[in-house]
């Protein structure tokens, strides 16, 4: 199964993207948390890309599609993956399809995660995650037991850098005009599903399983 999540910040693709690897056995591939690992590990590549994501802005197409070209090669990604994140413009979309053309390993299914705006702010303002096993929680829809501690590891639980409302503000604004024409892209190519992301984690997973489920035999 070969499958991209598509949407904007916050609406839950890193959520169920982890759900939906471990379900069908494949590899999930965030340009995100792959980007993230670099500023934790402070690499040459890692501080080029704090610059841009700590403003909201996207790192550079090059950086990201050098960084998906390694994992899609890599033996997890032999049974599957699916793509959270990425492509988030035209040109990352292109390159895409030009490797898994190469490949002869095409797309089954682009998702669009779809939430009105007024909650991905709730969602994102209210995220809190782990420094050390990179869990994440919410305040108000996914609360730590321990209050502010991980339930997993027991590290104290850290708001994301880019989380504040000036860089919301921006992600958004980026997301609009950058990412959001890879609608028409893929639902051009009959790639497309579209999805209601509004409700709880397990509503979402359940839509979700319905639309994939039908490719995980392929
Ligand atoms: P990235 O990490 O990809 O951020 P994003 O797209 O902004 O997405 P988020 O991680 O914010 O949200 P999500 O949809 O995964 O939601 P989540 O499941 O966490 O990218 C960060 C930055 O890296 C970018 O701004 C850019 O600079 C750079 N970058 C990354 N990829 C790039 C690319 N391809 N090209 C260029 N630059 C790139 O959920 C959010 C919160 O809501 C959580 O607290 C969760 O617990 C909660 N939640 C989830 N589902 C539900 C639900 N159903 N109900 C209630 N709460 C929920």
């Amino acid at each position: 199964m070969r499958i991209v999540f598509l949407g904007a910040p916050g609406v839950g693709k890193g959520t169920q993207a982890d759900r939906i690897a471990a379900q069908f056995k494949i590899a999930k591939i965030s340009t995100g948390d792959l980007l993230r690992e670099a500023v934790r590990n402070q690499t040459e590549l890692g501080r080029e890309a704090k610059q841009y994501m700590d403003q909201g802005q996207l790192v550079p197409d090059a950086v990201v599609i050098g960084l998906v070209r390694v994992k899609l090669q890599e033996p997890a990604s032999a049974n599957g993956f699916v793509l959270d994140g990425f492509p988030r413009t035209v040109p990352q979309a292109e390159e895409l399809g030009r490797v898994l053309q190469t490949a002869q390993r095409p797309l089954h299914r682009v998702v669009n995660f779809q939430v009105p705006r007024e909650d991905v702010v709730r969602r994102l303002t209210g995220r809190r995650s782990c420094p050390k096993c990179q869990t994440t929680f919410h305040t108000e829809f996914a609360p730590s037991k321990t209050g502010n501690a991980c339930d997993r590891c027991g590290e104290t639980l850290v708001q994301r850098s880019d989380d504040t409302r000036e860089a919301i503000e921006t992600r958004l604004q980026v997301y609009e005009e950058q990412t959001a024409p890879l609608i028409q892209y893929y639902a051009r190519k009959r790639l497309l599903s579209e999805l209601d992301a509004s409700g709880s984690v397990d509503a979402v997973f359940e839509a979700l399983f319905g639309v994939l489920a039908p490719f995980s035999a392929i």
